[in-house]
Parts: C-alpha cells; structure tokens; sequence
C-alpha cells in the first residue's frame, strides 16, 4: 500500500471549510494531515482558530496540529463574510467551545519548517481561504517553493465571474497581493474556482443521504450547511448553495472527478473595478507561462458520492 499524502490545510473556517476537513479526516488511507493553519478571510482570525479546533473535536482528531497564522491581508483591510457564514463563521449548529490548545507558533513557521524537514516533493498545499500565509511563507522562505508537490486551492472565477464583486471571488478578493504572489512563485497550482463550485449544488436529496449517516459529525454538518446555503438560495435562485472548498481535498482523493487545462493566470491588484478578478487565459490567446491547472467541469453526482462515503467513516 502506497503512503498516505502529506497535506497542509490552510483555512478559514468556514462551514464549507469544516465539509473539506472533514472530508480529509474521512479518507486517513490516502491522507496525511501534517497539520492545519488558520488565516483571517470568512471571519477573524480568533474565529477561523477556534472554528478549525471546533472541528478536529468534533471528530474526534485532537491529535492534529493547529497553529493560527495572519490576522490580515498584507496590504489592505480585512474583508469578512458574516453576511454567508453567520458571526462565528461555523453558524448552524450549536457545538462546544473548543478545549484542545492552539499550537505554540505561526502558521507561516509551521509551513517553511514542515516544508524543509520533509522530503522535497513530499508536502501539498491545500489552501481553502485567502492566501495570506502562503505568500508570506514565500516571502520569508523562497527555497520552499520548490519543495512544494503542489498547491490546490479553492479561488478565482472566470466563466461564472465573481461572487464578492462582479468580477471577483472571494478568496482572492480578500487578499489579492498575497494571490498575486503565489500565482508568480511557480508553484505547481491546481485551482478549484466558481465555475466548479457552483455545479456543486447543496440539493435536498444529497443532504438527506448526508444526514441519513447519523453520526454527530454527519448531523454537525447538515446543520452547517442547511445554514450556509440559505443565502446563496436567496441570491441565485437555485436549488441549493454551492459548495466550494471540499473540491480541494476531492481532487486529491478522485482527480478523475474533475477537467480543466493548464492556463495562465494572473490576478487584478491595481483596478479599482475589478481588483481580485483572476484573468485566465483559457484559450491560450497570449504565450504567457501557464502558471496553473484551472478546472472548469466536475461530476457533482460522484462529488457528493465520495463526500458522503467519507463523512461516514469519521
Ligand atoms: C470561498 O469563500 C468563502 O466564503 C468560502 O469558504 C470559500 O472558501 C468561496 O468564494
Ligand atoms: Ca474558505
């Protein structure tokens, strides 16, 4: 049996946040969580900390490092979205403060220490919020880079535009400098942007299969999600919110699921108009780099499969 891969979460929990981590809890075969790092986007930093904790009790996974990271973008004002994910973040159900310790340390030492003790190539980067530590990491590290397997995030919109302004999605709004950074690296980056997730509808029929499992992480989630879609119901009129960050730990487990092509892409920071939009060039009109994988199709129905299969195995 192959060794399970070695993953960093980078979150900002989030309730589509908790589904990716769960979703890695539910799949230790092919998964190795080194450790989770929290950053400032959906809520403030002392939320998104206590929100990943939540989770990883909830599941039974003290075991798993936390470390809390950057408190704010690296140039502008923070931008939050209690407006989709409640005041805490982890809106919906009511679970109990978290008693396990955050980490001694930063989550950007924790990223270029791991980087550097483990194997080059050995460590993935899953990032599911702004991409603040990252860039940071680089910054103060650039060797890293290079021993990075690969970076899969959640963020960007093209087809489908953007969910925080018209032209931009919400991850990369928040810190578009940081994104900017992490897209020049050369960082091999899969990207998991709006066009996927919003085929990933949190339909009735695929929560009830969800719910239908019964187990208290199962039941946590299908209250945070009967929460977190309400407003994407109000706003886009469809059956369901989509479900953004578990694409993430998804390609990992099943890349089959997902088609997109090597593109490059490049991030607004200057426009006032359309700053955070992430401009890729899916037709290979320039001859810039390709700088990352941007899928584009996912088979939701088999998506919602695996998610299920391994929410039961919590
Ligand atoms: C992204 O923004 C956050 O609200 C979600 O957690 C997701 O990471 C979607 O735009
Ligand atoms: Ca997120």
């Amino acid at each position: 049996m192959t060794e399970p891969r070695k993953i960093i979460i980078d979150t900002d929990p989030g309730q589509d946040d908790a589904a990716a981590i769960m979703l890695a809890f539910g799949s230790r075969d092919e998964l190795n969580v080194l450790g989770i790092t929290t950053v400032a986007g959906n809520v403030p930093l002392s939320y998104t900390s206590r929100n990943a904790r939540i989770i990883c009790e909830l599941c039974e996974r003290r075991d798993v490092k936390v470390f809390a990271g950057a408190d704010a973008p690296l140039a502008r004002k923070l931008v939050t979205a209690e407006h989709v994910h409640g005041k805490t973040g982890l809106d919906g159900p009511s679970l109990p403060e978290p008693t396990m310790p955050l980490q001694p340390g930063h989550s950007v030492d924790f990223i270029i220490e791991t980087l550097r003790s483990e194997p080059e190539g050995a460590v993935t980067l899953c990032t599911l919020g702004p991409l603040t530590n990252i860039a940071l990491a680089f910054q103060k590290a650039p060797d890293i880079v290079a021993r990075v397997r690969e970076l899969v995030m959640m963020g960007g919109g093209f087809f489908e535009g953007g969910n925080i302004t018209p032209a931009a999605e919400f991850n990369i709004y928040v810190d578009p400098e940081a994104a900017d950074i992490v897209f020049r690296s050369g960082v091999p980056i899969v990207m998991m942007p709006l066009d996927v997730t919003h085929q990933l509808l949190t339909r009735k029929d695929r929560v009830a299969r969800m719910a239908a499992i019964g187990t208290p992480p199962a039941k946590a989630m299908v209250e945070m999600l009967e929460f977190f879609e309400r407003f994407d119901i109000e706003k886009y009129g469809s059956d369901g919110g989509p479900l953004h960050d578990p694409t993430v730990i998804a390609y990992l487990l099943q890349p089959e699921l997902f088609k997109g092509r090597d593109c490059n892409v490049e991030i607004e920071v200057t426009s006032e108009l359309t700053v955070g939009m992430t401009v890729v060039d899916w037709w290979h009109v320039t001859d810039r780099k390709r700088n990352a994988k941007v899928m584009r199709f996912v088979d939701a129905d088999g998506f919602f499969a695996l998610l299920t299969e391994r929410f039961a195995r919590i």
